[in-house]
């Protein structure tokens, strides 16, 4: 039997979930994606209009075959936890058992078990703010989105994971080294993200036999990183700068992503792997 993988944070065909998917479903994986909720509706009625087939298209020819699109908002555990406004929403409406832990039980209904999980969402409602005039309610809504996210979607899916599978997420170097502009609070929920990288992979490890790793990717023009604002002057300082100066495609993440979730990687685990074209180990910009 081929591997089946649950992808979350696919909303078009852009992004790193998206390349990641692709990636998975060249290596032979079945392909669930979680798309959040009111992103669903366009990416739902774009994919049946056929206007994502061009760059579904995998290198033996035939199409990415998306299995089922689940509703997800990974912001939400349980039910109980979403509040009236979200619920009454209308963008919300349209959709039922979205949270976290109604998505891993549909999941489990509907296919009994999975051997990979992909974590590629992120959202800080103030990421355009420095860090010194972000609040509160913003830092934490980044953490919520972007950190806290991975470990309930891990924790939701670990009983359902068949031992030896893998989850894998994206995170960005302003965990590590300061980068002017990505502010809001998404630095630390980044730095959150790699340290608990490193701490589930001791717990699913031990419980579970899954492995957990994090890529560290360099720039890409997504919808998620257009919203920051300075995503084009990243890729060229990239392409100044790094070791291979080389655009970075989403499909070289998307490779790596399949190696990390495959037995090739079976000993590899609490890791942050860099594909960004070298540029994390520069230390003098040339
Ligand atoms: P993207 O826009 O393709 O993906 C982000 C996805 O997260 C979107 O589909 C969005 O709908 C979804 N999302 C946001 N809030 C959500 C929620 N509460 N519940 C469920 N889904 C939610 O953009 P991209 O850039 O491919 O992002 C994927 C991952 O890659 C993120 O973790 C991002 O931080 C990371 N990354 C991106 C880099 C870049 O330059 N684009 C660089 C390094 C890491």
């Amino acid at each position: 039997r081929g591997k089946r993988a649950f992808v979350a944070g696919v909303a078009d065909d852009n992004g790193y979930g998206w390349a990641i998917a692709k990636a998975l479903a060249a290596a032979g994986a079945e392909i669930l994606v979680g798309t959040w909720v009111p992103a669903l509706n366009i990416f739902e009625t774009s994919l049946r209009r056929g206007k994502f087939d061009e760059s579904r298209r995998l290198p033996n020819g035939s199409l990415m075959e998306i299995i089922k699109v689940y509703p997800l908002d990974a912001v939400y555990d349980t039910p109980e936890d979403v509040p009236d406004d979200v619920r009454t929403n209308k963008r919300y409406a349209g959709a039922s058992n979205w949270t976290v832990k109604e998505v891993a039980e549909s999941v489990k209904n509907d296919f009994g078990s999975i051997d990979i999980l992909v974590h590629s969402l992120a959202n800080g409602p103030e990421v355009t703010k420095p860090l010194l005039e972000t609040s509160r309610k913003g830092y934490l809504a980044a953490i919520s989105a972007s950190s806290y996210s991975f470990v309930s979607l891990l924790k939701h899916f670990l009983p359902i994971m068949n031992p030896g599978g893998a989850s894998i997420s994206l995170t960005y170097i302003a965990s590590e080294r300061t980068i002017p502009g990505y502010g809001g609070g998404m630095s630390s929920a980044k730095a959150a993200l790699e340290s608990d990288t490193m701490v589930l992979a001791f717990e699913a490890g031990r419980k579970h036999k899954i492995r957990v790793n994090t890529i560290s990717a360099g720039p890409l023009g997504s919808r998620a990183a257009k919203a920051i604002g300075f995503i084009e002057k990243m890729i060229e300082y990239s392409y100044a700068n790094a070791p291979l100066q080389k655009e970075l495609s989403a499909d070289e993440v998307g490779n790596t992503a399949a190696f990390l979730v495959s037995p090739l990687a079976s000993a590899v685990t609490g890791s942050v792997v860099y594909v960004d074209n070298g540029l994390n180990t520069m230390g003098l910009a040339t």
